[in-house]
């Protein structure tokens, strides 16, 4: 089994931007809880794995923003002869992962920053991620993985778009303007970063998610355990009089099914050319 003192660190991660470190915090909070709770986004890359394609021109794929790397073992029936890398930010969730038994050797473990990665030009048959490249500009981290990928290799994305955690925000808007849901790109933000860097023909689509939730408490429980409540920009603690007044807001979306939680979900599919 690969020890954790074989976790691969990027050089590149000893000075990262401090929102990186948030971030990466954030998640390392969340290592041991976010299997059980992240039913979305576990869904989400499930569909994304049944559209992984059958070949690559190079035998070597990343999962950029893998936290416990859920998907190691589908991602290796589907492409049995490639060795992938599986990279986070947070140290603690590759060690999550790895105690979860999910690395082998052709499934190792990268900490490193999908904007900055410590892998040569063209090195890449295929790059996927799921829900983790949020926080990134997309021209930066959609650049650096045309870079490393190899001619004809392959990029498959799913990440939440602006419009997403819509409830919450529209809820907190009503009490105080402090940012409480991330500002995420939009839709267009993403297609013009896919042509600019060179993906021609990516494909773009957009999916609008709803979970129910019985309670705020549970909601703001979920975003927790998943890491998803780091909102750049955020600081000092929320009141109890402030919290108790943007439940009250959001008690008034309640439908039968119980309280709305909407995801935006971009899926874009694109190849080098
Ligand atoms: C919501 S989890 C997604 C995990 C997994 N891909 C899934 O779909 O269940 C997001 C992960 O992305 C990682 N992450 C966020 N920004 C990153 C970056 N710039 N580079 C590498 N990893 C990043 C976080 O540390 C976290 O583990």
């Amino acid at each position: 089994m690969t020890s954790i003192a074989n976790i691969s660190w990027s050089t590149d991660m000893a000075v990262p931007e401090t929102d990186k470190h948030a971030v990466s915090d954030h998640f390392s909070r969340a290592a041991r809880s976010y299997d059980e709770h992240a039913i979305l986004q576990l869904a989400v890359g499930r569909s994304l794995v049944q559209r992984l394609p059958q070949q690559l021109p190079v035998d070597a794929a990343l999962d950029l923003g893998c936290a416990t790397a859920p998907f190691a073992r589908a991602q290796q029936q589907a492409l049995p002869t490639v060795g992938w890398q599986a990279v986070d930010l947070s140290r603690a969730m590759l060690a999550e992962a790895q105690t979860r038994g999910r690395f082998n050797e052709r499934y190792q473990p990268l900490c490193a920053d999908a904007e900055a990665l410590p892998l040569a030009d063209a090195s890449q048959g295929l790059v996927f991620s799921c829900f983790a490249l949020q926080w990134c500009d997309p021209q930066i981290v959609l650049a650096e993985i045309y870079r490393v990928l190899a001619p004809a290799g392959r990029v498959l994305l799913a990440l939440p778009l602006a419009g997403s955690l819509r409830e919450l925000q529209q809820s907190w808007q009503v009490i105080n303007q402090r940012p409480h849901v991330n500002a995420l790109p939009g839709l267009a933000d993403w297609q013009s970063a896919a042509l600019q860097c060179g993906f021609m023909d990516a494909d773009l689509q957009q999916q609008v998610m709803v979970e129910y939730y019985d309670s705020v408490k549970s909601i703001a429980r979920r975003l927790k355990a998943t890491g998803a409540d780091h909102v750049s920009g955020a600081s000092g603690l929320t009141g109890k009089n402030a919290w108790l007044a943007m439940v009250e807001e959001y008690e008034k979306k309640r439908t039968d099914q119980g309280l709305p939680l909407t995801w935006n979900v971009l899926f874009l599919e694109a190849e080098k050319s």
